[in-house]
């Protein structure tokens, strides 16, 4: 073969390679300028397929090893510009999807309300059994509490009402199964002879909590409901502190213009006993159905702590003397809030529940 025609073979060779190089770039270019971003990931992605180290740019520049010497300049030149065309056309991706994220940020209308957080209220037995606990400690009560499942000895026999006594069946108990001893407690007074039996003179309590009768539910009855019991023994209590007491509890309660009586009752731990009536707050005395008809409503029972029960609890009855009450927190929320029906107090319903917002 002469030297001309292997000449112009090489040349040939060669001009190929420069050919091949040129269209593999146009290739990418067109490729390039298809690609469409949309996340931060897609744009992340574009890096590292044409500008990461293992990328197009990277391997097609390894290419200019095999482009003869005296073309190296244009392929230099033909690489070198497609490095920047790359370049920038990531900048020109990565500008729009942070502006795209800008523009998301523009689209929120801070002048929109913001999600409603539904604010509780408190329970209405709750906020009276509050009330009734901030007017006691105002007169150096401090609140005392006990089990709601009770033996026999606290609940009933230290009261004065031993077994067989007829004074029990005032009361309709729910006995616990497993221990004929045990039962759901009908009242707080229970409390007043845990209390006692501490034996740390004087003692000045209020006893809130939750009891249980077996009764039929009914729009004036309930299996369950609360009490508040009040004691206070100390060296010459007298039945006018227990009065001065109750008349300061009910003004505080229900206002300066109420009026107040006290009807002598039966209770096996008192003596003398009484129970005490307001004037009725939704006919103002006149008569209506909810004081039937008289102009009165009963609140409490009350009186002079019986010895027996002083006795039973270890104290000398002789030294000292005591007054207890007891209150129905459900009879005092119906009177102040004029519900009618005891059980809307524990049916749950948000519509009469949403209605009690005092901060108490
Ligand atoms: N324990 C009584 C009841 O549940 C209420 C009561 C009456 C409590 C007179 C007392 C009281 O402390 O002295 O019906």
């Amino acid at each position: 073969m002469n030297q001309k025609l292997l000449l112009t073979f090489l040349f040939a060779y060669y001009l190929c390679r420069m050919d091949q190089l040129i269209a593999k770039i146009e290739n990418y270019k067109k490729e390039i300028a298809a690609s469409v971003v949309h996340t931060s990931d897609d744009l992340e992605a574009f890096r590292i397929k044409y500008l990461g180290t293992k990328g197009l740019v990277k391997s097609i520049m390894s290419e200019m090893k095999n482009v003869p010497a005296d073309q190296k300049k244009a392929a230099g030149q033909l690489l070198n510009d497609f490095k920047i065309l790359v370049e920038s056309h990531f900048e020109t991706l990565s500008a729009g999807i942070s502006s795209h994220s800008q523009k998301s940020i523009q689209f929120i209308d801070y002048t929109l309300p913001g999600d409603t957080i539904p604010l509780g209220s408190r329970h209405p037995i709750n906020i009276i059994q509050n009330k009734i606990i901030s007017i006691f400690q105002r007169l150096g009560f401090s609140v005392a509490e006990g089990p709601e499942i009770e033996d026999d000895w606290h609940n009933f026999s230290a009261l004065n009402l031993p077994e067989n006594h007829p004074a029990r069946d005032m009361q309709d108990t729910f006995y616990i199964s497993q221990n004929p001893d045990w039962l759901l407690r009908t009242h707080t007074s229970s409390v007043q002879i845990r209390e006692m039996e501490k034996g740390i003179l004087p003692l000045r309590i209020i006893c809130p909590g939750r009891v249980y009768r077996n009764e039929t539910i009914s729009a004036r009855a309930h299996c369950f409901f609360h009490q508040v019991e009040g004691l206070y023994i100390a060296e010459q209590v007298s039945f006018a502190d227990l009065k001065q007491t109750l008349y300061f509890f009910v003004k505080e309660m229900f206002g300066e213009d109420i009026k107040v009586r006290f009807r002598p009752s039966y209770f096996p731990f008192t003596e003398p006993s009484a129970e005490m009536d307001i004037s009725c707050l939704i006919c103002e005395g006149k008569g209506c159905n909810v004081c039937k008809k008289t102009g009165w409503v009963e609140i409490l029972g009350c009186g002079m702590v019986h010895p027996k029960v002083l006795e039973n609890c270890g104290i000398d009855s002789e030294k000292y003397t005591g007054f207890a009450f007891g209150m129905g927190i459900e009879r005092i929320t119906m009177l102040k809030y004029q519900v009618k029906d005891l059980r809307l107090f524990s049916e749950n319903d948000a519509r009469f529940l949403q209605q009690f917002t005092s901060a108490l």
